[in-house]
């Protein structure tokens, strides 16, 4: 049996990498004064056809549950975020900072960096309508990158904003209700043919041309909020994002090459809460996801060596003291050291060979004449030096 095409099974070596990644979203997060919070992984369907656009519609993982509700796994957070918000934001000092890592589900055609899964880390500030929240949350964005290692020549935050479209187009004559067919063609137009790209504007308007000389604005205010942080950004209005539901400044984060897809994306979102939580709160926001990092960390030899985080691997050299030996390691573990040993017996050597594997730092000999003595040997595995210690010491000098 295989995993469904595009699920991943998560063995030791890639869960510790995906541990690396969420400990460094954690870290950062904190930093900036982020909460975490969490959602359900699945929700009513509507939730997701309000407002998300149609193309994540069309990727939905959904079924009729048993109880014949129309639902659906979580596509994204944002939905839900805002329904959560709305739901008990008196019960909270505004602007709201809130992060979370949840794991997403959308029925993609599986390619490099897209998958049917995958965990993305979402970071939204909500009741605040200043530019100093985009651009806390587009310095969020890149000291998340930064903590793992990559700079600015790894990594560009294109900033655009929807407003300017918008205001483009209205003065073209294209009204607002067909303004959404235009952002899909342009958010897809680095993905498209260009002659795809100009039939798509010409289904809505005669003036593909100046469609697509952009708006000629600048974001001068948001820049100089993000100080030093603005040489990580450029302007660009080829970003306009997918998801219908936003409203002002958007952004999107790619590799510096261009050789693969986004590796986040977000921007103002201030009508969201109202249509789905019943408040009318400004709200803006960013997602991250696991895949296309983690092909570029890898990509840049920025992923850790792995360490399993095994102190001691305790080696029985008489089977006549295994009772003894349990007793040990179990004092260890009470003690917080991290401990392993051979279930079963085993020769001494292989039961060294054994800890070596294991990534062990030390190895803790129980032997006839070491535990006579009350001692045990200890054995540090990377430099080969050897003590004997007093049983009830061996916590202590291991820590
Ligand atoms: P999104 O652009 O759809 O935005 O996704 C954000 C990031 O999640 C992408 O840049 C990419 O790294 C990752 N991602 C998305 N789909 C996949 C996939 N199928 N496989 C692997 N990675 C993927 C949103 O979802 C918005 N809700 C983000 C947001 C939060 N906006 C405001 N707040």
């Amino acid at each position: 049996m295989q995993p469904l095409p595009g699920f991943r099974d998560f063995y030791p070596e890639t869960l510790a990498v995906r541990r690396h990644i969420f400990a460094k979203w954690r870290e950062i997060a904190r930093r900036y004064g982020f909460r975490e919070y969490d959602g359900p992984p699945l929700e009513p369907l509507e939730l997701f056809t309000l407002k998300s656009g149609d193309e994540i519609v069309h990727q939905l993982f959904n079924f009729v549950d048993k109880g014949e509700r129309a639902v659906s796994l979580r596509p994204e957070m944002t939905p839900t975020l805002a329904r959560m918000a709305g739901a008990r934001h008196r019960d909270y000092k505004k602007p709201l900072k809130w992060f979370a890592i949840p794991q997403l589900f959308r029925y993609e055609k599986q390619q490099r960096g897209r998958l049917r899964e995958h965990f993305q880390f979402n970071a939204d500030i909500i009741g605040e309508t200043d530019v100093a929240a985009d651009a806390e949350l587009i310095a969020l964005a890149i000291d998340s990158l930064r903590a793992f290692g990559l700079t600015k020549d790894d990594f560009v935050v294109r900033v655009s904003d929807r407003c300017a479209w918008q205001r483009h187009l209205t003065s073209l004559g294209i009204p607002d209700d067909k303004q959404g067919a235009v952002f899909q063609a342009i958010d897809k137009m680095e993905r498209e043919p260009a002659e795809k790209t100009r039939e798509k504007i010409a289904a809505v308007t005669p003036n593909v041309d100046e469609v697509l000389a952009f708006p000629k604005e600048d974001l001068g205010e948001l820049f100089a909020k993000l100080g030093d942080l603005a040489a990580f950004c450029e302007v660009d209005f080829k970003i306009v994002r997918g998801l219908a539901y936003y409203t002002g400044i958007v952004w999107e984060i790619h590799d510096r090459k261009g050789e693969l897809r986004a590796i986040a994306g977000g921007g103002r979102y201030d009508n969201l809460l109202k249509l789905v939580g019943g408040v009318d709160l400004p709200a803006l926001g960013f997602g991250m996801g696991d895949v296309v990092l983690g092909e570029l960390l890898k990509d840049r030899g920025l992923l850790p060596k792995l360490d399993w985080g095994l102190d001691a691997s305790v080696v029985i050299a008489d089977e006549s003291l295994r009772s003894a030996a349990l007793k040990l390691i179990h004092d260890l573990r009470d003690a917080g050291v991290s401990v392993d040993y051979s279930l079963t017996p085993a020769k001494v050597g292989k039961q060294f060979q054994n800890a070596s594997a294991s990534g062990a730092k030390f190895a803790v000999v129980v032997g006839p004449e070491e535990w006579a003595a009350g001692e045990v040997t200890l054995k540090n595995l990377a430099t080969g030096e050897q003590t004997r210690v007093k049983r009830d010491e061996v916590a202590k000098r291991i820590s």
